[in-house]
C-alpha cells in the first residue's frame, strides 16, 4: 500500500528513484511523484494515474540533475487520486518534501491547528500536515546542528498518531534523506557510497543486495557522506542489523511472460519444491527459520487460531483440515480484521498462526499483537524476510515463493499451503499423534506435488479457451466445493472478482440449497471443485449430487475432477482434469486451473492483470 523510494549517492537520483518506483508500482498505482534536491531547492513532478503518466510528464518537463531524490506511488486513503493529492507534498515555504504510506490518525487536529495559524493546505491528504510540521521543527533548530533534519523529523514523529512510513527531504539539506516508520514498512539499502530507502527491497534490488532492518518507531538517516544512521523516536542510537537479499534482480522482471501473474503461476512447481526443501527430517522434525518456541511449547498447545486476510486466509482454511486431521488439536480460522474485535479467548497454550505473503498486512499484524497481549504463542508463515509480522512472532516458517509482484496472489498461496502442511506434520510428530513412518508417507506424497502441479500447468490450454470463449462475457460465475475444495472455491471466486471485476461467489456445495441456489439460472456457469473418488466416498457422492442439482436448474457445469473420475462426466459440460493426489493435498492442484481461468478472462477483457483497479499488493492500513 503505497511504494516509497529514497536515494542519496552519486548517480542521477531521477534514474534511481524512477527505477525503484517501477518495481514498487504493484504497491499502489493511483498516482506517482518524485522530488529531487538541486541548487538549494526542491523540484517536484507528480501526476495522477499510473507511473506511465509521470514518465510522460518527466519527458515533457525534465528534472534538474541531482544525486538526492525520493519518490512515491500512491494507494489513496485521504483524498481522491488526483494530481493535487499525489505525493510528494511540500511545506508552506516549499522547503520540505514528504512522501508517506499509512494513515495519520490525528491529522484533523493537526490540520486545524495549522489552519488556525493561517496556513492553507494545498491537498486533502493527511500527509501534508507532516511537511508543515517538519518545516516548523527544522526552523526551531540551530542551523549548525549536524543532524538538523533528522532531529526535526524525530520531534514531529512524537506528535503523530497512527501508522506511517515517512520519507522526507529538505532543500537546505542536500545529500540527506530521512525515513521514519511506525507500523508501516521501510527498509534501507547499503550500496557502494550510495544509500537507499524503500518500502521493500525491490526498491533498490537493482543496485544492492545489502539491506538494513528498520524496527518500529525508528528513524533512519541516509547521508551521502555519513552513510546510514538509525535512531529511535526517543533519540537513542540503534545498532544496524543487516541482511543479504537472496533473490536476484531477474525475479522482479517478467521474464518473457505478458504478465507477472503468468510468470508466477508458472513458477509454482518450483515454489512448492523450494518450500519443502530441507524442511523435514526423517523423524518428522521441522526446521523452522526462526524458533523462539521449544518442543515443550508445541506439546502444550491446546488450541490453534489461524489469522490471515484474503487469499492467505483461504490457505489457512485449508490448513485447518490438515491440522485437525493430523494433530487432533482444535483449530479455528479467523479473518484477521475481525479477530481482535470479538474478544477471542486465548492463553499461553494457544498457538496463533499468522499467514501473510507480505508480512506487513496491518489487519494481520494488529490481530497478532492482540494475541500476543493475551500471552498466546505466535508462529508466522510469511514470504517476506525481515518484514514486521515474522519479526514480531515467536517462530517463523518462511514460504520460499520469491518475490510476488502481481497483486493477485498465486505462487505465495501454494507455498503457504505447503508451509501449513509442514507445521501440521511437525505438531503431529512432536505430540506423538503420528509416528515417524506415518509422517514419512505424507512427506513423500508432498514431494510428489511439484510434478503434479507441473502436469496441471501443461494441460491448461482448454481452460484458457473456455475462459476466453465461454466465460469472459458472463454476468457471474459461481464456485462450489466441499471439504478442502471449499476454500479453493472461495479462492477461485476471489481471483475472478479481483482480476476480472466479475460477480463471483464461492460456496460450500452443501450450503447452496439453503439459499444461494436461487442465483442459478439458464446458462449460469458453476465451477465445481470435486474431491477424489478415492477419498471419502460420501464426500465425492455428495458433490456429484450437488452438480446434478445445479445442472437441473440450467447451470453450465465446469468440473475440476481427478483423472479417471468418470462418475462426474455425465453431469459436466466441461471437465478439467487434475492428477490424483491425497484428499488433503488436492488444493495444490485444484487451485491452479482457477488461477489460469481468472487470468485469461481478465486478459480477454483487456484488463490490467497485474494491477487490478482499487487494489494494492501490501495492505498496510486497517
Ligand atoms: O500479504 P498478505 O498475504 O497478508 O495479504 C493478504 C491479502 O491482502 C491478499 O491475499 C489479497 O487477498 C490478494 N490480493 C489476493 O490475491
Amino acid at each position: 500500500m503505497c511504494g516509497i523510494v529514497g536515494y542519496v549517492g552519486s548517480k542521477q537520483a531521477q534514474d534511481v528513484v524512477m527505477e525503484g518506483l517501477r518495481r514498487l508500482e504493484y504497491r499502489g498505482y493511483d498516482s506517482a511523484g518524485i522530488a529531487v534536491v538541486s541548487d538549494g531547492a526542491l523540484h517536484i513532478r507528480k501526476k495522477a494515474g499510473k507511473l506511465a503518466n509521470l514518465i510522460e510528464l518527466l519527458d515533457q518537463d525534465p528534472l534538474p540533475q541531482s544525486t538526492t531524490g525520493m519518490g512515491h506511488t500512491r494507494w489513496a486513503t485521504h483524498g481522491p487520486p488526483n494530481d493535487r493529492n499525489a505525493h510528494p507534498h511540500l511545506s508552506y515555504v516549499g522547503k520540505v518534501a514528504v512522501v508517506h504510506n499509512g494513515i495519520i490518525e490525528n491529522f484533523a487536529a493537526l490540520r486545524s491547528s495549522l489552519e488556525s495559524r493561517g496556513i492553507d493546505l494545498a491537498s486533502d491528504t493527511d500527509t501534508e500536515v507532516v511537511a508543515h510540521l517538519v518545516q516548523d521543527a527544522f526552523d526551531e533548530i540551530a542551523p549548525d546542528h549536524e543532524t538538523r533534519l533528522r532531529e526535526a523529523v524525530r520531534r514531529v514523529c512524537a506528535r503523530l498518531e497512527g501508522a506511517f512510513t515517512l520519507v522526507i527531504s529538505h532543500a537546505d539539506a542536500p545529500g540527506t534523506i530521512i525515513g521514519a516508520r511506525r507500523n508501516s514498512p521501510l527498509v534501507a539499502g547499503l550500496g557502494d557510497g550510495e544509500y537507499f530507502l524503500g518500502s521493500d527491497v525491490s526498491a533498490f534490488i537493482a543496485h544492492t543486495r545489502e539491506a538494513i532492518e528498520l524496527g518500529q518507531d525508528q528513524i533512519c538517516e541516509i547521508n551521502a557522506e555519513r552513510g546510514i544512521t538509525v535512531i529511535g523516536f526517543d533519540g537513542g542510537e540503534i545498532e544496524l542489523t543487516g541482511y543479504t537479499i537472496d533473490w536476484d534482480d531477474a525475479a522482479a522482471e517478467k521474464g518473457g511472460y505478458d504478465w507477472f501473474m503468468l510468470k508466477e503461476i508458472a513458477e509454482q512447481p518450483a515454489v512448492v519444491a523450494d518450500t519443502l526443501r530441507g524442511r523435514l527430517t526423517d523423524t518428522g522434525d521441522i526446521v523452522l527459520d526462526e524458533v523462539r518456541l521449544s518442543d515443550e511449547d508445541f506439546r502444550d498447545i491446546t488450541k490453534i487460531f489461524i489469522i490471515a486476510c484474503g487469499t492467505s486466509s483461504y490457505a489457512g482454511m485449508i490448513a485447518k483440515y490438515a491440522i485437525e486431521h493430523w494433530t487432533r488439536i482444535p483449530c479455528e480460522v479467523e479473518l484477521a480484521s475481525e479477530f481482535r474485535y470479538r474478544d477471542p479467548v486465548l492463553d499461553r497454550t494457544t498457538l496463533v498462526i499468522a499467514i501473510s505473503q507480505s508480512g506487513e498486512t496491518m489487519d494481520t499484524l494488529m490481530a497478532l499483537r492482540h494475541a500476543k497481549d493475551q500471552h498466546a504463542r505466535i508462529l508466522a508463515i510469511c514470504n517476506t524476510i525481515g518484514s514486521t509480522i515474522p519479526r514480531e512472532s515467536d517462530a517463523v516458517l518462511y514460504t520460499r515463493a520469491g518475490v510476488e509482484i502481481a497483486v493477485a496472489s498465486t505462487k505465495a498461496f501454494l507455498a503457504q499451503i505447503v508451509a501449513c502442511y509442514l507445521i501440521a506434520l511437525h505438531l503431529a510428530s512432536v505430540r506423538g499423534v503420528k509416528w515417524g513412518d506415518e509422517v514419512a508417507v505424507i512427506v513423500d506424497q508432498l514431494k510428489a506435488m511439484p510434478a503434479a502441479v507441473e502436469q496441471v500447468l501443461d494441460t491448461m490450454e482448454p481452460v484458457r479457451k473456455l475462459a476466453r470463449e465461454e466465460l469472459a462475457d458472463c454476468a457471474q460465475v459461481l464456485f462450489l466445493g466441499r471439504h478442502v475444495g471449499f476454500p479453493v472455491a472461495l479462492e477461485g471466486a476471489l481471483k475472478l472478482k479481483e482480476l476480472a471485476y466479475m460477480h463471483a461467489e464461492g460456496f460450500a456445495a452443501g450450503e447452496l440449497k439453503h439459499g444461494p441456489i436461487a442465483l442459478v439460472g439458464d446458462g449460469t456457469p458453476v465451477v465445481v471443485v470435486c474431491p477424489s473418488p478415492l477419498g471419502r466416498d460420501t464426500l465425492h457422492g455428495k458433490i456429484v449430487s450437488n452438480i446434478q442439482e445445479v445442472r437441473a436448474r440450467g447451470a453450465k457445469t465446469i468440473v475440476i475432477a481427478e483423472a479417471g473420475d468418470e462418475e462426474v462426466t455425465p453431469y459436466a459440460d466441461h471437465v478439467i482434469r487434475v492428477p490424483h493426489c491425497p484428499t488433503l493435498l488436492a488444493p495444490l492442484v485444484t487451485a491452479v486451473p482457477l488461477q489460469v481461468m481468472a487470468c485469461e478472462i481478465a486478459a480477454a477483457k483487456g484488463l490490467d492483470v497485474d494491477q487490478p483497479r482499487n487494489l494494492a499488493k501490501s495492505v498496510t492500513v486497517e
